[in-house]
């Protein structure tokens, strides 16, 4: 299994081949990032780290054996214990269960590391993929809503059944 390692500023050469590689590929089942993420990559990460490092979100990338990024699992939007769940998976690395073990590692962080009790995530109805890796990893369908131009599901999940670490 590839190590989830908390986003830092030096793995910034790794997740733009990340991002520019599957760049077409994710574009097929999540909205375009467009061309000024990419020509503003490196100040738009020193703004996320800035971001991470004030509680508001946790990036993280998963790092294969020759430190190549094979995906990135995060949490934004931190408040009142609960967090918004994203994530996304290289093409190379695709059905392999890496995005459902990084939301079951990401799910214990969450509630032993970052203190948080719930998490929530959101899908469209035709990310067959997305919806079963939600399924599996404990998340429940709390109403249907629209992303974009396409329909789509609300999901959540609590962290209660999480095993806290001894002397918490
Ligand atoms: C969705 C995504 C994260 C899944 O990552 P992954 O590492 O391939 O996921 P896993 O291998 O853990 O599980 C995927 C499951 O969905 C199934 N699946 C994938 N595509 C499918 C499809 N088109 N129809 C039905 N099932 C599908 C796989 O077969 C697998 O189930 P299995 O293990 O029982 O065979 C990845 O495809 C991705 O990054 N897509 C683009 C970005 C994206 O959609 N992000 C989520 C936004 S909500």
């Amino acid at each position: 299994m590839p190590e989830l390692e908390r986003l830092r500023h030096d793995h910034a050469p790794a997740l733009l081949a990340f991002e520019q590689e599957n760049r077409a590929y994710f574009a097929a089942s999540i909205p375009d990032r467009g061309d000024a993420y990419f020509a503003s990559f490196g100040q738009r990460l020193a703004d996320l780290l800035a971001e991470q490092a004030t509680g508001a979100c946790h990036f993280h990338v998963l790092i294969g054996g020759d430190g190549e990024v094979l995906g990135r699992v995060n949490l934004v939007d931190v408040a009142d214990g609960s967090a918004e769940l994203g994530y996304r998976i290289a093409k190379s690395a695709a059905n392999q269960g890496l995005a459902t073990a990084a939301v079951r590692q990401l799910c214990l962080l969450a509630a032993t590391e970052y203190r948080l009790t719930s998490l929530r995530a959101a899908t469209t109805l035709d990310n067959a993929g997305s919806r079963a890796v939600l399924a599996r990893t404990g998340f429940v369908a709390t109403g249907e809503i629209r992303l974009g131009d396409r329909p789509g599901l609300s999901y959540v999940r609590t962290l209660s059944d999480v095993p806290q670490p001894v002397g918490s």
